[in-house]
């Protein structure tokens, strides 16, 4: 390579870099909120798939779970893990809707035959008038939270959580939990959103070795074309 084709790679290389630090890891010009967890809860977010029981397997996203249909599901829907408000859910009629309409969850290698998704013409279809009662009583049909911690992040749900007044000051949706515990029953559930939308330990140890067979089999085969390119241009007499 002469001296002006490595500057030429340096400047263009260099410049890519850059480009891809800034738009991914650190962008001067974006103003982003800083939300904490506080520390005595961390552990619970770091892990939702830690067991808690041994014996019967449960998770603390599990207790997540729990937590959510008892205190969340009577406003919020999480369509994603079959979770739908209250009143839908006591319509004896919804199971038929579930059954017909409706699919088994299935996530990150796993099924749940007990949970359904529904698409979200059908539920909002089943559910017009309750939501729309929601609608009139806090002025906004409380969102569905299939995919709210992609949206947000765990430091925001967890102050949102703990008091939404806080940080959406005016907001209609109260805070749930109180007292002592409030703070690990936020961070339960806050884990289980998180394990809806984030593949388990295994599942990611997964991806990462396919991410790296599929980029390991481009520079195999790449290099092997590369090897027959110097054949056929042997062959075409340029050599
Ligand atoms: C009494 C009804 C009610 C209950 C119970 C309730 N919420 Fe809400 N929630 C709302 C309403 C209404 C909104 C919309 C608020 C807004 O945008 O001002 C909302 C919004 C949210 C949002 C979105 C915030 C954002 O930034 O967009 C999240 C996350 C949320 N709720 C989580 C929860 C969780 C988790 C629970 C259970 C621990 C819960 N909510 C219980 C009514 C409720």
């Amino acid at each position: 390579m002469t001296p002006w084709g490595v500057i030429k790679t340096i400047i263009f290389g260099g410049s890519t870099l850059v480009f891809f630090f800034i738009l991914w890891f650190y962008n001067p010009f974006k103003h982003v909120e800083h939300y904490e967890v506080d520390e005595e809860v961390k552990e619970i977010i770091e892990n939702p798939w830690k067991k808690v029981d041994e014996k019967s397997g449960k998770t603390i996203a599990d207790e997540g779970r729990e937590l959510f249909i008892q205190r969340c599901a009577g406003c919020h829907s999480l369509r994603y893990d079959g979770i739908y408000v209250a009143p839908v859910q006591a319509d004896p009629r919804w199971k038929k809707v579930e059954q017909a309409a409706g699919r088994p969850v299935y996530r990150f290698g796993v099924l749940y035959k007990d949970r359904f998704f529904v698409p979200r013409d059908v539920y909002e279809a089943f559910a017009h008038e309750v939501l729309e009662s929601f609608k009139s009583s806090f002025g906004q049909v409380p969102p569905d939270l299939s995919t709210i911690y992609l949206a947000r992040g765990e430091g925001y749900l967890y102050r949102f959580i703990l008091n939404p007044n806080e940080i959406l000051p005016g907001t209609s949706m109260p805070p749930v939990f109180a007292g002592p515990s409030a703070k690990e029953e936020t961070a339960k559930v806050v884990a289980y959103l998180k394990s809806v939308n984030t593949p388990p330990p295994q599942e990611q140890t997964k991806r990462a070795i396919m991410g790296v067979a599929v980029i390991l089999y481009f520079v195999i085969f790449g290099a092997l074309f590369w090897r027959y390119r110097e054949v056929v241009l042997r062959r075409l007499g340029y050599h």
